[in-house]
């Protein structure tokens, strides 16, 4: 059995009551049942499956208490971090700050590369900053030469095209280049762009995808949920 990475990334998307709402919902529907799928020593067992959302800087405290207080099967990842310590740096959020809300980071992804200017030398530095509070980074490629800081253990590939269009790349193609690149790196290899509920089950059944990334069907609760089944 491998662990299945399923990861929620809601950009610049919800209020607080927005994310209360959500993950009300999402938790009502209770991921953590057991779904059959697959059998071990005469048990009906599935694949482990990492539940990872990630909200705005300001929708992480909020969350940290509801999944806490619930004992709730989520991890919380941010979208972005500091690439320096703390200090004189306005506007920034450091990888020690989030550490108190959050497990992962999303670092690199393509959004922020063309809007925010954000270069391979400044995502490597993200990387370390995460590493050195404590946070597992997941870092967004584009393709699979896009370079990989060696100290990250989680890579998202994610094809431009296929990124809020409806036209994700095909499973065959995202397997080859996620087995391309393992074949570089030791990471796990999740697949990004235009995962709904009705393709997921393509992407994981993928024999080097270990899970996905998934922008605009994390944001509607009961598409998120059934994505988690059918993951
Ligand atoms: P999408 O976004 O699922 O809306 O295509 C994926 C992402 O940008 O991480």
């Amino acid at each position: 059995m491998k662990k299945k990475f399923i990861v929620a990334n809601w950009k610049s998307n919800k209020t607080s009551v927005q994310a209360k709402e959500w993950i009300e919902e999402v938790s009502n529907f209770n991921p953590s049942a057991p779904i059959k799928s697959g059998s071990a020593g005469g048990q009906i067992l599935n694949d482990p499956k990492e539940i990872i959302i990630c909200p705005s800087f300001t929708d992480l405290s909020l969350l940290k208490q509801i999944i806490v207080d619930k004992g709730l099967p989520f991890k919380l990842g941010a979208q972005s971090v500091s690439q320096f310590s703390s200090g004189a740096y306005t506007g920034e959020i450091n990888a020690a700050q989030l550490k108190e809300f959050c497990q992962y980071v999303l670092i690199g992804h393509s959004e922020r590369r063309t809007h925010f200017a954000e270069t391979d030398d400044i995502i490597q530095k993200k990387v370390i900053r995460a590493k050195e509070a404590g946070l597992k980074p997941i870092v967004c490629v584009q393709n699979a030469t896009t370079p990989i800081p060696r100290e990250v253990l989680i890579v998202a590939y994610e094809p431009l095209g296929a990124i809020g269009t409806g036209q994700p790349d095909t499973p065959e193609n995202a397997d080859t280049i996620a087995k391309a690149i393992k074949e570089k790196f030791a990471v796990a290899v999740l697949y990004g762009g235009s995962v709904t509920k009705e393709n997921v089950a393509q992407f994981t059944q993928k024999v080097a995808i270990d899970g996905v990334l998934v922008g605009g069907a994390s944001l509607v609760a009961s598409d998120f949920s059934a994505i988690i089944t059918h993951a």
